[in-house]
């Protein structure tokens, strides 16, 4: 998988990617990644990237010009063209899953101001990472490419953890243990002890089903509906 970011704040990416998943990914030829400033391609002496919006009123737009330039120089346009905003879609598993099946990304990052519209125009989509704003929005580069990047079969070590994920049937994890089977006090519990696989399963099943429904009843609200639509 290719992944063209063009953004503001290439060295914030760039060291977040040496000490990841996807630096891991990277090494082993499963993915490039390719940092673009798009200040590069402005013209004028102060390499402007923004300007006032028509009709008045705060803040400052990102020019259409450096960035559909960006998109010609680095022969963009065929990739699946992302523009991240809070005012996007939700950012989730499915969208991840659904990205990862992609074989060129490209990642647009606004920083504090809008842009303007005729560069949300020519996006395929625009995702929000949450109800919140960040000021730098190579935060959620950042987060949609790890979310991305450990779904590329090959990239996660150990595939089965990916699958066992939160999320993944739709609901929380479960709780997990590891030795000693007691500490300060606190112990495992029996079940998980006793070598019975079916029980085993049975109860990881409930304490998802407690935790999802005390957490995020909204997740399983999205299950129903689904088996109604099934
Ligand atoms: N840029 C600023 N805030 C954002 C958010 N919540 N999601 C995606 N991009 C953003």
């Amino acid at each position: 998988m290719k992944i063209d970011v063009l953004t503001l704040f290439v060295d914030s990416l760039k060291a977040y990617l040496s000490e990841n998943i996807a630096g891991r990914a990277m090494e082993a030829g499963l993915l490039e990644v390719g940092l673009h400033d798009f200040r590069e391609y402005t013209h004028d002496r102060h390499r402007t990237v923004d300007d006032s919006p028509y009709g008045g009123g705060p803040g400052m737009l990102l020019k259409p010009a450096p960035i559909f330039e960006a998109l010609d120089d680095l022969d963009l346009w065929k990739a699946h063209k992302i523009f991240l905003t809070p005012s996007g879609r939700p950012f989730d598993h499915q969208t991840a899953l659904r990205l990862s099946q992609h074989d060129h990304l490209m990642i647009l990052c606004g920083h504090y101001e809008g842009v303007d519209q005729r560069v949300r125009d020519v996006m395929d989509e625009e995702i929000s990472i949450g109800d919140y704003v960040l000021s730098n929005g190579s935060v959620a580069a950042m987060v949609i490419i790890d979310a991305v990047t450990r779904l590329i079969p090959g990239t996660l070590g150990n595939q089965e953890s990916a699958e066992n994920d939160s999320f993944c049937d739709g609901l929380l994890e479960f709780p997990q243990y590891t030795r000693p089977e007691e500490y300060r006090g606190q112990k495992v519990p029996e079940v998980l002890l006793s070598g019975n696989h079916q029980l085993i399963a049975k109860w990881r099943r409930e304490k998802q089903l407690e935790l999802t429904r005390e957490r995020r009843p909204d997740l399983l609200e999205k299950m129903q509906d689904q088996k109604k639509d099934n």
